[in-house]
Order: C-alpha cells, then sequence, then structure tokens
C-alpha cells in the first residue's frame, strides 16, 4: 500500500473478543487521522474489530442499539467506509459473513452485530498467509470452523435452506480432508487451502442457525476467557452428544465425510485423537462446581438454544460437561 502511495495508520491493540471500548477508540483514531477506508488483518477478532469499526465511524448512537436480537439490525444502513478482510486463520468465517461478535462488558456478555452492511467489499484469503499459524490454533480455528457447519446443518433457526446446508455439508468434507494435515505440517499448502475454504464454509452455514454447542462456546468464552476455538471443542463434542438422537440421519452424513464413521459422536471422537486435544475442563483451572452454573448460563442463551434440535435441560447440558470434565 505504501508503495502505491496509500497512507495508512495502523491500529494494533485489538484484543480477543473485542469489547465496546475498543471499538470507540479505534473510530475516534479513525476520525482524528481522516481515515477513509478500513483493512482489517487478522484472526476473527481483528476482522469485527474492522466491520463494526466501519459501523462506529459511520453510524450514530450507542453500539448496543444495533444489538440483533434488539430489532437493531434495521437501523444499520448502506453508509459504511469500503473494508477490505484480510483473515490470518482459518476458523471464523467472519470474512465472508453479515456478523460480528462484541463484548459488553457492563452486561457481561458478547453481543451480536448482523447486517447484509457488514460483508467487506473484498475478502483477500490467501492460505499462504495462514502456513505460519501455530498448530494449536490451527486445530482450535478448525474446530470452530467444524462447530459452524454441524450446528448450521442441522439448527431449526432456517430448517430448509439448499444453500447454507450445501456449505455445511462441503466444510465438513474438508475439514476432514485437510485439518489434521494442516496441524501436522502447517506449510501444507493443499490441507491449508482447504481449511481457508472450510472456513468460508462454516461462515455462511451458520447463518442457517446454530444450537447448544456455542451457547457452551460462549459461556465459556465469557466466563473464563478461553479463546472462542478452545471452548469450540466442548460446545461441539457436547452439540453431537446432546442431539445425537434426534438429528441420528443428518449426522450419518456428516459423519461419513469427516472420518468415514458411523456416527457423529465417534466420527468427532477419532478427529479429536487425530489433533490430540485433551477434552479436560479440569485441566483448564475450572473447578468441577461450576459445571452447574456454566450449564445454567449456556441454558439462557437464548438465541442459540431456541434453534437447538433438542433444545436439552440444564442438567442434561451439565451431564454432558461432566463427561468432559476429567
Ligand atoms: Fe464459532
Amino acid at each position: 500500500l505504501k508503495k502505491a502511495g496509500v497512507e495508512l495508520v495502523i491500529f494494533s491493540e485489538v484484543e480477543p473478543d473485542p469489547p465496546i471500548e475498543l471499538i470507540e477508540k479505534a473510530g475516534k483514531l479513525y476520525k482524528e487521522t481522516g481515515c477513509d477506508g478500513i483493512i482489517g488483518f487478522g484472526g476473527g477478532s481483528s476482522l469485527d474489530t474492522a466491520k463494526t469499526v466501519g459501523l462506529r465511524v459511520s453510524h450514530g448512537g450507542h453500539l448496543r442499539e444495533y444489538e440483533g436480537i434488539v430489532g437493531g439490525s434495521g437501523k444499520i444502513k448502506p453508509i459504511f467506509p469500503p473494508t477490505v478482510l484480510i483473515p490470518t486463520t482459518s476458523g471464523t468465517g467472519s470474512e465472508v459473513n453479515p456478523c460480528a461478535v462484541l463484548t459488553d462488558k457492563e452486561r457481561d456478555l458478547k453481543f451480536i452485530l448482523m447486517s447484509n452492511h457488514f460483508i467487506p467489499k473484498l475478502a483477500v484469503i490467501d492460505p499462504l498467509i495462514t502456513s505460519t499459524m501455530p498448530p494449536s490454533l490451527t486445530v482450535e480455528s478448525g474446530i470452530d470452523a467444524l462447530a459452524h457447519c454441524v450446528e448450521g446443518y442441522v439448527s431449526l433457526a432456517t430448517p430448509y435452506h439448499p444453500y447454507y446446508e450445501t456449505m455445511a455439508v462441503y466444510g465438513v468434507k474438508l475439514i476432514g480432508r485437510s485439518l489434521a494435515r494442516a496441524y501436522r505440517n502447517g506449510e501444507d499448502i493443499e490441507a491449508r487451502t482447504d481449511m481457508c475454504m472450510a472456513a468460508m464454509c462454516g461462515g455462511l452455514a451458520f447463518l442457517k442457525g446454530l444450537g447448544v454447542g456455542h451457547a457452551i462456546t460462549h459461556t465459556l468464552g465469557a466466563h473464563y476467557h478461553l479463546p472462542h476455538g478452545r471452548a469450540a471443542m466442548f460446545g461441539l463434542m457436547s452439540f453431537v452428544k446432546i442431539n445425537r438422537d434426534k438429528c441420528r440421519e443428518p449426522f450419518k452424513d456428516l459423519a461419513f465425510l469427516l472420518n468415514r464413521s458411523e456416527d457423529m459422536v465417534t466420527a468427532l471422537k477419532g478427529l479429536y485423537a487425530d489433533l490430540e486435544i485433551n477434552l479436560s475442563l479440569k485441566a483448564l483451572g475450572i473447578p468441577r462446581e461450576d459445571l452447574k452454573k456454566i450449564a445454567f448460563f449456556a441454558s439462557r442463551d437464548a438465541v442459540n438454544m431456541a434453534t437447538d434440535p433438542t433444545t436439552p435441560s440444564e442438567k442434561m447440558i451439565e451431564a454432558v460437561l461432566a463427561e468432559m470434565y476429567d
């Protein structure tokens, strides 16, 4: 950009699960330095920051007013500055979808902003950029992409949607083919390319909806400050166990595509073993007494719970969490 004579202002203070205050700060810098466009470069939090700074600098009022669940999407107008997104991880899918997640410290929760105007003018998806991602982040972001595909595929938010379902199915196929390869050898560009595509598939598939998996993922993220992908490992395993009966048939298809298994619980256990995932809440320092609390907060995630095929009770969630404790 410098070579092309484009002046740059770099904002490098992005933190995971960007809070409202951070967006306000970046928005202020944008205005004070006379910027006229935004490039988001990084993982999901950097991309969501870029998207919401676009909202901040073009719309008045408090960012909370634009929250999807309170009808804020209708207030978001097509007046964003031009935005380019360049992902450096393969998981969030934020680079191609109309959502952004922010943290509201005052309300102690994460909230979702949603509008087609968040979709960037351009997404530059280059597998070479992701080749330096460490193995742990490769796994965590890859599992998040898988969770988006699996939860989206059977979510009740939009029960029938051939396009999103296609994205989900193809994403699972790519992850089955390439996540373990990318984990073992980060410079395997074919595998990295598949994972870049899988993240996009997941980012579109979850527009069909999510379920109890992401309710648990968000709870673990918000209360124990786990990175979203690490929390998603627990969320996704919970999701396939809880929905094992209700989603027997669709899960058969996904399990076959993932690693030729008969059902999703077996498929996921096999994948986690390949990826050397230690599925222990205890190892994360979470006290056993907290399982009840996690189940309580997860079941209060109204958006994701209402669209889960099983809509489990708190007791059921707690029982599944207990299976992943030690
Ligand atoms: Fe996610």
